[in-house]
């Protein structure tokens, strides 16, 4: 008997332009980074595109990451991309000026904005 695949796999049944979405996307990778903005009723398979898009990404041997972000951080700034990107930022060094520069603006590393304690520390100029 073969395997059973669910959804829950990133198994998506129909949804061939949402699939193709994705995968024109990540065809993309690494040199062209591109947005795909997920919106609808609740229920409609949302997070199943998702799970399909880190499925595909995993399968291709791109680097998946994910955060989650509640109305309780409201006010704490970029709390979501800290926790996503938090585990890189010892290979900020890597970018491009620009894109470093933002990181930098966003995590606190301007001198004028104080960093977050755990982001103040020597590694995030390594
Ligand atoms: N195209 C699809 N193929 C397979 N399963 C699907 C598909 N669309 C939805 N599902 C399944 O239907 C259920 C609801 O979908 P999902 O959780 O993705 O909806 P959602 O839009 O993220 O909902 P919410 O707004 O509540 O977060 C899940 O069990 C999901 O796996
Ligand atoms: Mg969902």
């Amino acid at each position: 008997m073969g395997a059973h695949l669910r959804s829950d796999d990133g198994v998506l049944i129909g949804r061939e332009h949402e699939q193709e979405q994705v995968q024109d996307l990540l065809a993309a990778l690494p040199h062209k980074g591109r947005l795909l903005h997920l919106s609808g009723a609740p229920g409609i398979g949302k997070s199943a595109v998702l799970r399909f898009a880190a499925h595909e990404a995993t399968r291709q041997d791109i680097c998946v990451l994910s955060t989650t972000w509640a109305p309780a951080e409201r006010q704490v700034p970029h709390a979501a991309l800290h926790r996503l990107l938090h585990p890189l930022l010892p290979h900020s060094g890597d970018l491009p000026p620009r894109e470093r520069g933002t990181l930098d603006a966003a995590f606190g590393a301007d001198p004028a904005a104080p960093a977050p304690r755990d982001l103040a520390r020597p590694r995030c100029a390594c």
